[in-house]
């Protein structure tokens, strides 16, 4: 997505090798015209899927999964990282180890809103390692629902998370890829 791609050169900043700052209009001020246009075009690669729902992880996540699923006319369910006082024990859970931020996280959604059968596109912030992606594919099986595919913001091609995905046979949609972030400078992949 070439306008997302600019607005990375414009506003994203470089700390070290492996780190992409984008709180300016992704991670905490949030563009929202730009993110509706995310959704537009999550929402025309994945139209041909049957979406039934689309599911992400809070917090980063929700802002893109939410146009995404306003285009697609289907519910928005993020998962939570902690419970939450009104949560309740009818979950599925999963555990997700970061290994950007060096901790685990147990995400959790209720089962009353990931049905059986159910094409679930799942959406997140950004592809590192792909842990998040394993663990939101582990919620939608748990339901017996179907991991229908994946949409990416920010994908970090020098990381691993493209071959996990792939691996586990979901089909993998980013709006930018980043091939490098060496010596402070933004490189995307040529598609
Ligand atoms: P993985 O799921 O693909 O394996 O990724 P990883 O564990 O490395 O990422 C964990 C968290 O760090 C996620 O946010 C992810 O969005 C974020 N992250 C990873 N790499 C970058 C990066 O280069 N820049 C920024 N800004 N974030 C990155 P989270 O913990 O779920 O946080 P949030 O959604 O509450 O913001």
């Amino acid at each position: 997505m070439k306008e997302l791609e600019e607005k990375i050169l414009e506003e994203g900043i470089v700390l070290g090798p492996n780190i992409l700052k984008v709180d300016s209009f992704l991670n905490q001020q949030i563009d929202s015209k730009l993110i509706l246009k995310m959704g537009k075009a999550f929402a025309e690669y994945f139209k041909d899927k049957k979406i039934d729902k689309v599911l992400t992880v809070e917090s980063s996540g929700i802002a893109p999964a939410l146009a995404t699923a306003t285009e697609l006319g289907v519910k928005c369910v993020f998962a939570r990282k902690q419970q939450s006082l009104t949560t309740g024990d009818n979950v599925y859970h999963s555990s997700v180890y970061s290994f950007t931020k060096e901790v685990t996280n147990e995400l959790i959604v209720s089962k009353n809103f990931l049905n059986e059968d159910e094409n679930v596109l799942m959406i997140d912030d950004f592809l590192a390692n792909g842990q998040a992606a394993k663990g939101m594919v582990a919620l939608v099986r748990q339901a017996g629902a179907n991991p229908a595919g994946l949409g990416i913001v920010i994908e970090k091609s020098f990381s691993d998370g493209r071959r996990v995905v792939e691996d586990m046979g979901i089909d993998l949609y980013s709006l930018a890829r980043i091939k490098s972030l060496d010596d402070g400078k933004i490189e995307f992949v040529e598609e």
